[in-house]
């Protein structure tokens, strides 16, 4: 089932915290609200879960409005980041509690909490209580639940946040597989770039309560369109300037910026005089007096080196401004140490070149 929602608007007495947002999304994809805290991911859940009405806009289900319907009335299975199951009820009980409602027959409740159970691969533990299972095997748990009532869409609230680093990247990867093969269209929520970035079909970028962005992961991290984004989804150099000239409709971009002069690619936004940011990925950057004739090259001291095992993240200090490279680490090689004198350069194709945030405000907003 798709579901589109149209030009919402959500306010909490003066503060509005979602701001005439419209998206849609697709038969059976894996969509994903992304942003920082506060900036309205869990309000748009609520929203299409029905738990919020909104003060404008609408919420289609495969074309239908739903935006009066309740909850309860919308078929929908949500997931929170708490999981939220009845500690006194055994997991098959958390999970036959929606079936018992709807008067399902004893026969019927114990085969469809059976073939839940084993979506999530949990058989056999359903006599245990909630207390007695790990973090994972919980959200597996709210996982079943939620898709024991075959409904026609799924909303995950950061559903992994409370799990720790290992256990997250496994039950990140069961959803994707699961959501993948039931073909459920999905709405997720999360703060983190990184599960946005290898679990979503597409993504929206947020920030306070406002659309920045939407695309597939590549997009977002190729081209992202503001130095939000950019910032957001983990483009860590972000070097302010001032663009100098411009050819090509704006696709070559001169600037002179903070660490010098620059050359990159941007886009029609831009203006010569313009502010700006030049964005470049840590992993774009070579260091090292073998780092070869490019136009980008700048010279930098070490300040500080992190071994992060299969790279090395250098902080390099150009003019004041910190650079971050990242560094294959092939095995055997040491790192070099705070104060070396090093070349830093990187290719004009990998130099991304924004308006400034505000910069070309108009410009962004009519070209959405
Ligand atoms: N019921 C409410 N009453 C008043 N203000 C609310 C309510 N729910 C949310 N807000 C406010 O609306 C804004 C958006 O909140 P929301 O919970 O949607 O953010 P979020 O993106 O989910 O953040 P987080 O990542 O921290 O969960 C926040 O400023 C929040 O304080
Ligand atoms: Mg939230």
């Amino acid at each position: 089932m798709n579901i589109d929602i149209e030009g919402i608007v959500k306010r909490f007495g003066k503060l509005e915290a979602v701001s005439d947002v419209t998206l849609h999304i697709g038969e059976g994809e894996l969509f994903t609200l992304l942003g920082p805290s506060g900036c309205g991911k869990t309000t748009i859940l609520r929203v299409v879960g029905g738990f919020h009405r909104p003060d404008r806009g609408r919420v289609l289900f495969g074309g239908r409005d739903v935006t009066a319907l309740p909850p309860y009335e919308r078929n929908i299975g949500m997931v929170f980041q708490n999981y939220a199951l009845w500690p006194h009820m055994r997991i098959f009980d958390n999970i036959a509690y929606g079936l018992r409602l709807r008067r399902f027959s004893a026969a019927e409740i114990r085969e469809k909490v059976d073939r839940a159970l084993h979506l999530v691969n949990l058989r056999g533990l359903e006599r245990r209580y909630p207390g007695e299972l790990s973090g994972g095997q919980q959200q597996r748990v709210a996982l079943a639940r939620a898709l024991v009532l075959n409904p026609h869409a799924l909303l995950l609230d950061e559903p992994l946040s409370n799990l720790d680093a290992k256990i997250r990247i496994q039950v990140r990867a069961e959803i994707r597989k699961l959501q993948k093969e039931l073909g459920i269209t999905t709405l997720y929520v999360t703060h983190d770039q990184e599960e946005a970035l290898t679990l979503s079909d597409r993504i929206a970028v947020l920030n306070h309560g406002r659309l920045q962005q939407v695309g597939t992961p590549h997009e977002l991290y190729e081209k992202p369109q503001t130095p939000f984004v950019a910032d957001f989804i983990g483009i860590n150099n972000l070097i302010p300037g001032k663009v100098t000239a411009l050819r090509d409709g704006g696709r070559g971009v001169r600037v002179e910026s903070v660490v010098g002069p620059l050359e990159g690619t941007g886009d029609e936004r831009l203006a010569p005089g313009a502010r700006c940011v030049v964005c470049v990925r840590p992993e774009s950057a070579r260091i090292g007096e073998e780092a070869g004739a490019a136009v980008n090259r700048l010279s930098a001291v070490v300040s500080f080196p992190s071994y992060i095992g299969n790279t090395v993240r250098y902080d390099v200090d150009v003019n004041g401004f910190l650079f971050k490279i990242d560094v294959q680490n092939p095995g055997g090689s040491r790192e070099l140490p705070p104060g070396s004198p090093v070349v830093v350069c990187f290719p004009t194709a990998a130099t991304l070149v924004l308006p400034a945030e505000g910069e070309t405000a108009a410009a962004v907003e009519g070209a959405e």
